[in-house]
């Protein structure tokens, strides 16, 4: 597939993975992007997932014609992307790695000590490579999404070669085309949301370039709206809210705190409430409903004391939220318990280290079932959360 005349889509669609880097469900797959340059010299963007080697050099082979790579420009070293770097290098042993002195650290770890000390080229942020007409700049992108990971911008054609950036989960036979912020979302705040500072520093030096597509190492190639994209990017990374609405993250062993649940999310609804999630957090996928936490300006958690502590699913979730930096937001809680009712207190003081959270006023407290006291204190709270949106 062709992005432009010279520069051609390789990579690979993989419909086997089960868990995505070990944790994320990926119903529509997974892609391993990578792309030929196919100018005087020749470069390869990226390799893909050890799995799909054999058909990556393959689709390489069919691009190249009658042509050798020169150079593999190794962006990321993340398995999904590295994993064919040394069956490549033997399909092509007259080309040369490109990466940064990191990444090459870190392929000897990857491969047994093997760092291509001869066949290498370490760059850093400024350096560029010519190929002819296409002059490639990289730029240093630590942490988005491990330390090594440098994009690459193409100064002539303008294009951008984002690493995981402005990736999405899902295989490209698979995935809906006209929805690409949904799963990017759930991607984004699932992988990079921790690193929104990183991110804003490689948006910064984007604002800097002309940039007409984006080529990243996962999800559809960008070559139109590209505001909207880096405008999505800039909300996410900065944790500002995209979304106005109230999400409800809960946890219901006997089904008491869940009807609390339904009784506020109706009465939100009922005052105006613009947009109302629920997620039963037992039952949902974690990224899913972490993708929510982050996409609404306020939230309700809703659990039981448990063991002395909180249900094991709201515990895990908190713990997603806080390791990826959740802060901005409007936070409520309703807590239930048979004899020490005590969830508030702890998820209260699981989120004491996040930035700039403001607490409700109201908060709920069911001993074991609703009552006329609980049900009252689910209406002041869903007064008082709908007053922000009037
Ligand atoms: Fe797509 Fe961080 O690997």
């Amino acid at each position: 597939m062709e992005i432009t005349k010279d520069i051609i889509f390789v990579g690979v669609n993989d419909h086997d993975v089960d868990l995505f880097e070990g944790h994320y469900i990926v119903p529509e797959g997974m892609a391993y992007n990578s792309y030929l340059i196919n100018d005087e010299k020749v470069a390869i963007m990226d390799t893909v997932d050890a799995h799909f080697t054999e058909e990556w050099i393959g689709n390489t082979k069919a691009a190249l014609g009658e042509r050798t790579p020169d150079y593999l420009v190794v962006q990321h070293m993340e398995p999904d992307h590295s994993g064919s770097i040394r069956d490549f290098m033997e399909a092509f042993p007259a080309a040369t790695i490109v990466s940064s002195v990191k990444a090459f650290g870190m392929m000897r770890n990857f491969y047994e000590g093997e760092e291509f000390a001869e066949r290498r080229i370490p760059v850093k942020e400024g350096d560029t490579l010519e190929l002819g007409s296409h002059v490639l700049n990289f730029v240093a992108a630590p942490m988005v999404h491990w330390p090594e990971v440098i994009m690459t911008y193409d100064s002539t054609y303008k294009v951008l070669f984002s690493a995981d950036g402005f990736g999405k989960f899902g295989a490209h036979d698979l995935a809906d085309p006209d929805d690409w912020a949904c799963e990017a979302r759930r991607y984004y705040f699932g992988i990079v949301g921790k690193y929104g500072m990183q991110v804003q520093a490689v948006l910064k030096k984007a604002a800097g370039l002309d940039i007409q597509i984006i080529c990243p190492l996962h999800g559809p190639v960008l070559d139109k709206d590209l505001g909207y994209y880096l405008g999505l990017y800039n909300t996410w990374s900065s944790y500002a809210a995209e979304s106005r609405g109230v999400v409800i993250s809960y946890t219901s062993v006997y089904g008491n705190t869940k009807k609390a649940v339904e009784l506020l999310a109706a009465k939100l609804e009922e005052k105006g409430v613009p947009e109302v999630v629920v997620n039963d957090l037992a039952r949902s996928d974690i990224a899913e409903c972490v993708e929510d936490g982050f996409r609404y300006d306020a939230q309700v958690f809703a659990t039981t004391t448990f063991n002395n502590d909180i249900f094991p699913f709201m515990k895990e979730y908190i713990n997603h939220l806080t390791e990826r930096n959740y802060q901005k937001r409007t936070v409520a809680f309703v807590e239930n318990g048979s004899w020490a009712p005590q969830a508030t207190k702890t998820m209260k003081g699981m989120l004491e280290g996040c930035k700039n959270l403001t607490y409700a006023d109201n908060g709920v407290r069911i001993v074991s079932a609703l009552n006329d006291e609980s049900r009252a204190q689910i209406e002041a709270l869903a007064e008082e959360l709908a007053a922000l949106y009037k």
